[in-house]
């Protein structure tokens, strides 16, 4: 036959694989425990939206909706469709849709992957995960405190911290609509400098013009008005406020006059946690208050906060902090030598499972070394082996595999089949016990 030529995954959507399973548990079992002590509760909306969503939500001149996101008409009925770049503008559908909020307010919370057609690079993908929460219906600015805290506890919890935050307000509308003139003011009178992009959003979404990454316009973006100058009472007020039960909880941030994110539904509170560790993808969590959102969907007005961490580049920090998986991936592996063995060997491998153990049993038959080769190699902590004296005596040996190697053979010992699962218990329980 012809070689058949193989199928590639699509380049910036990864696999993830057996190796890195500890990493993920790892990262949701710390997220999940820190929801649960806030009181969020889950919520899991489609990764398709209709199109208009997001357009309309994280706003049409923003490189997301205009460069990144993955928009198809679907054949089967000539919907316009588009995978998720992020999910509060799916959350906000939702929670209008069901009418969540109609007797109280809500912390959710989601985790999952997100899509944008960026250029791949380390910490950037186009298929990537987000853990991310949104508090609907809380004015604010304990609520924005409450998920700085939270997210520094599940930091604190996965061992990456030091992490830098850096805070902004973006005010309310009135204020924006101020800055925005005299951004196009100032950007007019160096029409010169400014690249296509920001020629383009001058009068659409100057504010975006900010984001640039384009080194040639730096300076002029450092010395363009800022929006913190044009805030006035209530909005230093809910900024003074937001500060100061920052400081009451020990919280450390510096305030970023030049952060404005990269989505137009936010007001007042915005904010990035930042690491030194990965280079220029150095955004491991953002977000911020989004009061007018609800509204911008169709919904009663109703304020929302939240925040998203991507997690690709949380466990990078992790493995950059050097992340230690110390569970064992199975706890016993049962070798036997075939015929009758084999049997024995599956029965006491559903006993063990009725214990609550994980269990490998032996699949096929291979030589005592290669199986005991096997079985090093599962991570199990015991060997169980049903040889043909065991099964004629109803016995079983157990084989100690950790350890200091030159002790495993003393560790040897056959039983009787009940003596053996109470030993393992004793063991495992001490074995659990040291570390
Ligand atoms: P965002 O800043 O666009 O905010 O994304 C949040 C995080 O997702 C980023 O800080 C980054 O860690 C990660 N991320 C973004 N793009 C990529 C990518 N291409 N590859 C890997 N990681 C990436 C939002 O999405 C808002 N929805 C956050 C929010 C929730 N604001 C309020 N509520």
């Amino acid at each position: 036959m012809a070689k058949v030529q193989k199928i590639n995954g699509i380049r910036g959507m990864n696999d993830i694989l057996p190796a890195d399973e500890p990493i993920w548990t790892e990262f949701e079992e710390v997220c999940k425990d820190a929801l649960r002590m806030y009181g969020y509760k889950q919520i899991r909306t489609p990764i398709l939206e209709a199109t208009p969503l997001f357009k309309r939500g994280i706003g049409e001149v923003t490189d997301i909706v205009e460069k990144e996101m993955y928009c198809f008409t679907d054949s089967l009925n000539g919907e316009e469709l588009a995978l998720r770049p992020e999910n509060t503008a799916g959350v906000v559908r939702s929670v209008i849709e069901h009418n969540l909020t109609y007797n109280a307010p809500q912390r959710l919370w989601y985790f999952g992957p997100m899509f944008r057609h960026e250029r791949p690079q380390r910490g950037r993908y186009r298929q990537f995960h987000q853990l991310g929460v949104e508090a609907l219906g809380f004015k604010g600015p304990d609520v924005d405190v409450e998920q700085i805290l939270m997210a520094r506890r599940i930091f604190d919890e996965l061992n990456i911290l030091p992490l830098k935050l850096e805070l902004n307000s973006l005010g309310n509308l009135e204020e924006r609509r101020e800055h925005r003139q005299a951004l196009i003011t100032y950007f007019e009178a160096h029409q010169d400098v400014l690249d296509e992009d920001a020629k383009r959003r001058l009068y659409s979404n100057p504010l975006r013009i900010l984001d640039t990454k384009n080194p040639d316009m730096q300076a002029l973006v450092e010395g363009a008005p800022r929006l913190l100058d044009y805030l006035k009472n209530d909005s230093l007020a809910f900024l003074n406020r937001l500060e100061h039960l920052l400081s009451v909880n020990d919280i450390e941030y510096k305030i970023n006059p030049r952060l404005v994110r990269g989505l137009d539904y936010y007001n007042h509170t915005v904010y990035e946690w930042i690491t030194d560790k990965l280079g220029a993808q150095a955004t491991v969590c953002g977000g911020g208050r989004y009061d007018p959102l609800v509204e911008m969907l169709g919904g009663r007005p109703t304020p929302g906060v939240g925040f998203a961490m991507g997690v690709e580049r949380v466990l990078e920090v992790m493995r950059e902090f050097g992340f230690e998986s110390n569970e064992p991936d199975t706890e016993m592996y049962i070798l036997h030598m075939g015929g009758e063995t084999q049997g024995y060997a599956m029965v006491l491998g559903e006993i063990l499972r009725d214990a609550g153990y994980d269990v490998i049993v032996h699949a096929g038959e291979a030589s005592f070394k290669s199986q005991m080769k096997k079985a090093d190699q599962s991570g199990a902590t015991f060997a169980f082996i049903c040889g043909e004296e065991e099964v004629t005596h109803s016995q079983v040996t157990i084989k100690r595999l950790f350890g200091d190697p030159s002790e495993r053979f003393m560790k040897q010992e056959t039983l009787d089949l009940n003596e053996a699962i109470q030993y393992f218990v004793d063991v495992q329980k001490e074995f659990l016990d040291e570390e």
